[in-house]
């Protein structure tokens, strides 16, 4: 891939925040996403790459824009694969809520897991932890192991989880372990990606959650030299039947060289709404402000990139209502 290709994919992720977070607060997660989807949809095709999306808004007769198969770019370039979540947290702009984000990641073709949308249960850490976590093992072992890693007490580690039922025993178990939690209501790319940096105060993220959002942390970790372990979590015989169909073990344990393989990939994020590591959009007088997260993995360069975007010169940041 070309180094500039990053540079050029965040202004993919600016434009589908800008769009999305005039939504905010508004109860529309519907008009939230769709307003992230065509804008990113339309800065795609100003891109210098062939593109094919691998992870996207669903199938072709589901999704109109950014479904699985569609080809991204100008046509010129690097053959590439593309996995997109224009707006992921929905919920949380219509509520006006934390850590909603804009975000994609790309990868040489054939590299990425195309993996199917249904949930994924997932461990991730940042990169002084990598190599001691299991997801087959216990939470207790898992926090006993970062802790270790990162020099502290079990107290003292900072586990986040999506605030689901489902994941009643497994709060219960951090809860008895004595570990600290942050509960999240949505946004576990967030969430993974929020462990490889210290400023954020989380050691770990357990618990089930999206498959393709599974995929695109993995390509955000790998850059970050972080680690996600994944297991599909097929809840019916037709998600079963879907995993056999495209050759993937539900049984299996995903690890980082399954999610997306090889050295190199691309990752661009940026704030919707103000997370921990990303402020989100902020509209002045006259003009949109973003705050974005740029990363290649074969380089290892971490950007965090702040956009200043002219609403007079860019009429179409303003929502006409
Ligand atoms: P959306 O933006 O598509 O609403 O996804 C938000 C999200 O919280 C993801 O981050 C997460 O992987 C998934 O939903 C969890 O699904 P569920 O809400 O069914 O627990």
């Amino acid at each position: 891939m070309e180094r500039s290709l990053s540079m050029e994919l965040v202004r993919v992720t600016e434009a589908a925040a800008l769009a999305s977070a005039r939504w905010m607060g508004r109860g529309l997660k519907i008009e939230a996403d769709d307003a992230a989807t065509t804008a990113m949809r339309d800065v795609f095709d100003t891109i210098p790459m062939k593109g094919t999306v691998v992870i996207g808004e669903g199938e072709m007769d589901e999704a109109p824009m950014l479904y699985i198969g569609e080809k991204l770019g100008t046509g010129y370039g690097p053959r590439v694969d593309v996995a997109v979540d224009p707006l992921e947290g929905t919920n949380i702009v219509a509520s006006g809520g934390w850590n909603a984000i804009a975000v994609l990641a790309v990868a040489d073709h054939g590299h990425l897991l195309n993996a199917p949308d249904m949930y994924m249960d997932k461990i991730a850490v940042g990169p002084e932890a990598v190599g001691q976590i299991d997801i087959n093992a216990s939470v207790l072992d898992n926090l006993k192991a970062v802790a270790k890693a990162k020099n502290k007490n079990i107290e003292d580690v900072v586990a986040t989880i999506l605030n689901r039922e489902r994941h009643a025993g497994i709060i219960e178990e951090l809860r008895s372990a004595g570990a600290r939690i942050k509960l999240i209501g949505d946004g576990d790319v967030a969430g993974a990606i929020n462990t490889a940096f210290d400023a954020t105060g989380v050691d770990i993220l357990f618990g089930s959650g999206g498959a393709p959002e599974g995929v695109i942390a993995a390509v955000g970790l790998k850059c970050l030299g972080g680690e996600i372990q994944g297991r599909l979590l097929p809840q019916s015989e037709e998600e079963a039947e879907r995993c056999r169909a495209m050759n993937i073990d539900v049984n299996k344990v995903l690890l980082m060289e399954d999610l997306v393989r090889g050295d190199d990939a691309i990752f661009a994020a940026t704030g919707v709404t103000d997370g921990e590591l990303l402020k989100g959009v902020q509209f002045k007088a006259t003009y949109g402000e973003t705050h974005s997260l740029v990363m290649r993995a074969r380089s290892g360069t971490v950007r965090f990139i702040e956009g200043n975007h002219s609403l007079n010169k860019k009429p179409n940041l303003v929502m006409k209502s």
